[in-house]
């Protein structure tokens, strides 16, 4: 296990969920109970259309971290510079909490796969990824969470193991991470590792973000398909996490057979109570406007009402504008190293 470090994340901003499509209408029609949202970021970086509306009106609402899944990190050519330029341009218009992206390739001589492929856990590629990483890094401005895949296959050349090329690549690149806990029990079962010890050994003071999410068991093997609850070992994992890295925020990922949303977010399918993280030191939601900045009114930016004041905040408010906040100030800039509470 790493000694304990101060973290370098930002303050967790408490339960989130993937937005899919099949979930705009209800974010829009009425206040939801998360705290913020992840987007994928490849469908919205053609310039224009609905989709960019949508994201804009559902953004005037909630905070929102962004995620990639063909940045293709671990691919000997680099980063692409046109993709780059294109996830910038997303994040001066969306202001995300965070960026990130997978620990593995999706393509290659510029033709995209469109799936998440393991790496060899050798030397070599851990060059090409630190690399890689330093460059996407200094092209965005600010550390980039990497998230630890799920995989079917291993490859002789590995020369380490998994959670320890993740660790390294943390710690080399400088990075965060977001640990996929699905991702590390399916690797876990398929491979024949055991998950505690892929979780004792990553880097506690970088863990910016938990994503949970449902498999298909078909016996021998698993398969990460983003279509079921999440499974108790999951939870069991979830559960064990929490007690190494204390209150991180943490998301479900559902991407096929979406259920509505009062579904997703019931108790069966999202962490609950106490699990359940909150946002620290205070909810972030009702408090942001579109660029993620403090809301000082009252209501979002661009002409937008903000969701109902809760009894805190109302008190908050009658403590008048000349007395200092510190709560405020500290939610007003989550860049901003503060220590987390205590695991
Ligand atoms: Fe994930």
């Amino acid at each position: 296990m790493t000694p304990a470090l101060p973290p370098l994340t930002s303050p967790s901003p408490g339960f989130g969920l993937g937005l899919r499509t099949a979930h705009y209408g209800a974010f829009l029609q009425a206040a939801q109970p998360v705290d913020w949202l992840e987007i994928i970021a490849e469908n919205y970086l053609v310039p224009g259309g609905k989709p960019l509306r949508m994201l804009d009106d559902i953004r005037a609402r909630y905070p929102m971290v962004m995620h990639g899944v063909s940045m293709s990190i671990g691919s000997v050519a680099g980063p692409d510079p046109e993709h780059l330029k294109a996830l910038a341009a997303l994040a001066r218009r969306v202001k995300p909490l965070w960026i990130s992206d997978h620990l593995c390739w999706t393509g290659v001589h510029g033709r995209q796969i469109h799936d998440l492929l393991p790496l060899p856990y050798s030397e070599e590629a851990l060059k090409v990824v630190v690399r890689n990483l330093k460059q996407v890094q200094d092209a965005l401005g600010q550390r980039l969470l990497i998230e630890n895949v799920s995989s079917y296959l291993e490859f002789r050349s590995s020369s380490m193991s998994e959670w320890a090329f993740v660790n390294r690549v943390c710690e080399e690149a400088d990075c965060l991470l977001l640990l996929d806990l699905n991702n590390i029990h399916v690797s876990s079962v398929n491979h024949g590792f055991d998950a505690l010890d892929y979780l004792a050994a990553m880097p506690a003071h970088r863990v910016q973000q938990i994503h949970l999410a449902g498999h298909t068991d078909h016996g021998d093997h698993l398969i990460d398909t983003h279509d079921h609850p999440v499974a108790d070992p999951v939870w069991a994992l979830y559960r064990a996490a929490l007690k190494r890295f204390g209150n991180v925020a943490t998301m479900i990922e559902r991407d096929d057979r979406i259920p509505p949303l009062p579904e997703l977010i019931g108790a069966s399918s999202t962490p609950p109570e106490p699990l359940r993280p909150k946002p620290w030191p205070a909810p972030t939601a009702r408090l942001h406007d579109t660029h993620g900045h403090l809301d000082r009114s009252g209501s979002a930016a661009g002409g937008v009402p903000a969701p109902p004041v809760g009894r805190a905040e109302r008190l908050r408010r009658r403590g008048g504008p000349g007395r200092p906040n510190r709560r405020r100030a500290a939610i007003g800039d989550l860049s901003q190293r503060l220590p987390r509470p205590p695991d």
